[in-house]
């Protein structure tokens, strides 16, 4: 759950004003609890998202600190300095991951200008300022509250920007620098080491629970053995893995995150995680229609063939299920949804538009609300005379979950026989994983466990599929070739 709290939505919900409410567009909290126990009669289980490297500029504790004036106590909860020359320039070189300074003036009540403050994100989320004890003892309340509430897991949001280098001392960031965190070593506002502290405390408190509830941090940070320390033993449990994400649809590169991420989080004891998409990226389907360079993220405009994004979606949906440890979709990749890249300018939500002078169109494209049903919108999402925050494409109609839970051949057909097979088949719960040598670099090709192959094709060139095993499923059809573009998954008899 992406965060359902009270909210003025300035960054879709990120922005929370009470961590311990729901916005009532959303529902109540009598809802939460109905939701908890529906999902956990079915067997899920249901983890929230923890914003607690910022609130809302319309919390309680910032709508105070701003009253108080500069030097009051209430000031403390956050980051309030006074600007470089004579107070007109931020007072560091710091920037906000949606472009610009991370630092907005505060205007006093006279209209004079006065201190400036923090924000890591929108100036409607002022970072709070960790190494004060009511901001911890806060969040200590927060973080309880839920886990009282029953919820299984809790997810950190923006993890490494919660502790920052005390003097808050210059990054170096050149002018107009953007916020490429997984490049940055050393940086005095991301990844720094006392962030740790936050994860541990925040580990005793869910030891004390019963049940097996777990952490995961979202952190994009420059290495994966830096990433491997969010999830020492008494930190998260789980971290989200953006590297895999950001791979281009190339053997090589998967190959070696694949690997680089095995190695990092093995010796820490941390279960691998993988993922395709999030509500912070371009949908898969969209980036892998592209060329695919060697770099990171993939080409982002430039001539794309849908169709063959869609195909090496699918390829990458098994090869993302057959990885040994957890695997996170995002909503609407099992139905194979495209980004949406022409959102009405007037329907963007994103600061990121505004903030980047209407150069960079932001998350909106991957955040438009499913399909359902029928064939027209809002496609059964909501009342059929009511319009979702972002329009959907007209041409939805041939991917609601209705068609497709009707078509074998459908994304959603193939993902549910996918997670349907990766539950069954023993060699998918166990942690078992070594390469296959096999091809020319084009393929992937491992086993887990010896009754289980998969078979990944990304080159130009089919490939025999003779004494390879059985084919259990596939991500496109198959002959006694593995077309390009297309994954197997391969039943093995163990005593060969
Ligand atoms: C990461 C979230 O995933 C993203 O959507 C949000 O804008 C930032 N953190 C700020 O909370």
């Amino acid at each position: 759950m992406t965060p359902w709290y009270p909210s003025p939505m300035a960054d879709g919900g990120y922005d929370i004003t009470d961590h311990r409410d729901v916005d009532p567009r959303f529902g109540t909290l009598a809802d939460v609890d109905a939701l908890l126990d529906e999902a956990h009669g079915l067997g899920l289980r249901v983890v929230v998202d923890l914003v607690a490297n910022h609130t809302s500029e319309e919390h309680p504790w910032f709508v105070a600190a701003l009253a108080a004036g500069p030097g009051a106590a209430e000031r403390g909860r956050y980051f309030f300095r006074d600007g470089r020359a004579e107070g007109s320039r931020p007072p560091n070189d710091w920037i906000s991951a949606f472009g610009g300074p991370a630092w907005t003036r505060v205007t006093g009540p006279g209209g004079e200008p006065e201190q400036w403050y923090l924000h890591t994100f929108a100036p409607e989320q002022p970072d709070v300022d960790w190494s004060d004890p009511r901001v911890q003892q806060g969040y200590d309340d927060v973080v309880r509250f839920w886990l009282d509430r029953g919820v299984d897991g809790i997810r950190v949001d923006a993890a490494p920007a919660m502790a920052k280098a005390p003097g808050l001392p210059d990054a170096g960031h050149a002018p107009g620098a953007r916020f490429d965190s997984h490049l940055w070593q050393d940086s005095p506002h991301w990844d720094v080491d006392e962030v740790h502290a936050i994860l541990r405390r925040w580990r005793a408190i869910s030891d004390g629970y019963p049940g097996d509830r777990a952490f995961v941090t979202e952190a994009v940070v420059h290495s994966a053995e830096r990433l491997s320390r969010y999830v020492r033993p008494d930190e998260m449990h789980t971290t989200f893995n953006f590297d895999f994400l950001h791979a281009p649809w190339r053997a090589d590169r998967l190959r070696q995150v694949i690997d680089a991420t095995l190695a990092a989080l093995g010796p820490v004891g941390a279960p691998p995680t993988w993922v395709l998409s999030s509500h912070d990226d371009p949908r898969h389907v969209t980036r892998y229609s592209r060329e695919q360079p060697a770099g990171r993220g993939g080409a982002v405009s430039g001539p794309a063939d849908l169709a063959v994004g869609l195909r090496r979606a699918r390829a990458a949906a098994l090869l993302l299920l057959a990885l040994p440890g957890g695997a996170y979709l995002y909503q609407g990749e099992e139905l194979g949804l495209p980004e949406v890249e022409d959102l009405p300018v007037e329907a963007l939500q994103d600061p990121t538009w505004e903030r980047s002078g209407h150069t960079v169109r932001g998350r909106d494209g991957c955040r438009v609300p499913l399909p359902w049903s029928g064939d027209a919108p809002p496609f059964g999402f909501t009342a059929p005379d009511a319009r979702p925050w972002l329009p959907q494409p007209p041409g939805w109609a041939e991917l609601t979950v209705e068609r497709q839970s009707a078509d074998p051949d459908s994304t959603l057909t193939l993902y549910r026989a996918a997670l349907r097979l990766r539950r069954e088949l023993p060699a998918l719960a166990g942690e078992q994983f070594s390469w296959d040598d096999d091809g020319d670099g084009s393929v992937l090709a491992f086993t887990r466990g010896a009754g289980f192959g998969c078979l990944v094709n990304l080159g130009q060139r089919p490939l025999s599929l003779a004494g390879r095993g059985v084919v259990l499923l596939s991500s496109s059809p198959v002959t006694d070739e593995l077309p390009t573009d297309t994954a197997v998954w391969l039943g093995r008899d163990p005593a060969t």
